[in-house]
């Protein structure tokens, strides 16, 4: 039996989250998502992924003093950053690091180590690039200021007051089960590659526009929209020309996606005057309320909302998502590898046999 695009296929089990599509429940370690997002730190949350429970306060303060130590890029990573070219996207700036750390780093460190390390670094590589990229001095991390509020202070030379909400889209990222990019990087662990590899895989996954990607074609699209009276013009158009509507539907969820109601209703209170939250708004309402394909927003279509509301760049949006998600990503590598299965799909043949090798003399230029 052929189950396209793996839908529905168990390949292992696992104790890091939970997603109900159904119902549109989505738990981490057993607790609600929404709660986390609410109450819980980035530090925390990663904690409980990697570590299967939440932190004490002492074992918390430990673990924020290691990330912060890793914040830092050597001076020989910052002159390979100061010699890209400018113009890359972000997701492969970060796939050249991960690929040069991953040639350099010590093959005997714990595993854990090496997704603290690896999650740590991201937002400096981010903010690096982004600063070296406008012509503008990088800022060094500070390691008296949480993961989230160092990632904004090293973008932007400043304090905001509102980063606890962008703190709250990253908790609600961190984590989405055996989605494609997590898939990713899981058939590389299987083969017992090393972590750096595996996130390089799943990197290269989460670009695409029908993961991660998505996030950045909302913008644009609410853009092309314009204006809320336009919306029915433009699904209906989309219907037509079989074209898909970014930030809408999902594998797994076949109702709302919590991530998503949760995100809108941050919008809600804190960015209602929003030009391309009012047009994601009136598409939501449309769509659901027609029943259009039967599709409901996704996490994509308010998290761009906000990462443009902070004043980040759009071509960095998925690796602002990746930022998250890396701790996803390594927290399943490590269940994956302790109870390790080379993972080694197979396909119907449906070609012909036995065919008779042509010499190339012979091969006819229009057959
Ligand atoms: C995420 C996604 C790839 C899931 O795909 P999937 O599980 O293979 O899709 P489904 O089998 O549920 O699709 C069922 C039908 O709904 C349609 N559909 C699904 N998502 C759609 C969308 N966003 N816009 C328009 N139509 C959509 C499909 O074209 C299909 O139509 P058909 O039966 O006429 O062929 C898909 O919903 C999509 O492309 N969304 C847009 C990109 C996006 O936002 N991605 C981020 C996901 S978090």
């Amino acid at each position: 039996m052929i189950q396209k695009g793996l839908e529905g296929v168990k390949i292992c089990k696992s104790s890091i989250c939970y997603l109900d599509g159904i119902n549109g429940r989505l738990f981490y370690r057993g607790i609600p998502v929404e709660e986390l997002a609410e109450k819980s730190t980035f530090e925390e949350t990663a904690y409980l992924l990697w570590y299967g429970k939440l932190p004490t306060k002492n074992e918390l303060e430990k673990f924020k003093k290691k990330m912060a130590e890793y914040r830092d890029l050597s001076d020989e990573a910052v002159n390979i950053l100061y010699h890209l070219p400018r113009n890359l996207h972000y997701i492969d700036v970060l796939k050249i690091f991960l690929s040069i750390h991953g040639s350099t780093d010590g093959v005997d460190e714990d595993l854990k180590e090496k997704a603290i390390k690896i999650a740590s670094v991201f937002p400096t590589i981010l903010a690096y690039y982004y600063r070296y990229s406008k012509g503008e001095e990088p800022i060094k991390p500070r390691k008296d200021l949480s993961h989230v509020e160092n990632f904004y202070y090293m973008m932007f030379g400043e304090m905001n007051g509102k980063v606890r909400l962008l703190e709250s889209a990253f908790i609600l990222l961190m984590e989405q089960d055996i989605n494609a990019s997590t898939f990713a990087a899981l058939v590389i662990a299987s083969t017992l590659s090393d972590l750096y590899s595996c996130i390089v895989g799943a990197l290269g996954a989460l670009k695409g526009p029908l993961h991660g990607g998505a996030s950045e074609k909302v913008p644009p699209m609410l853009e092309e929209i314009g204006s809320e009276d336009r919306v029915e013009e433009f699904v209906q158009k989309c219907l037509k020309e079989k074209r898909k509507i970014m930030g809408f539907g999902h594998r797994v969820y076949r109702t709302y996606d919590p991530r998503a109601v949760y995100l809108k209703k941050v919008l809600q209170r804190h960015f209602q005057d929003s030009r391309l939250f009012k047009i994601a708004s009136k598409l939501e309402d449309y769509i659901v309320s027609n029943r259009i394909k039967n599709i409901y927003p996704n996490v994509d279509l308010y998290s761009s909302i906000l990462f443009e509301e902070f004043g980040f760049p759009r071509n960095m949006f998925t690796a602002l998502f990746a930022t998250a998600r890396v701790v996803g990503w390594t927290a399943h590598v490590i269940e994956y590898v302790s109870d390790n299965k080379l993972i080694r799909p197979t396909s119907e043949y449906v070609g012909p046999l036995n065919i008779e090798y042509i010499p190339i003399e012979r091969r006819d230029e229009n057959g």
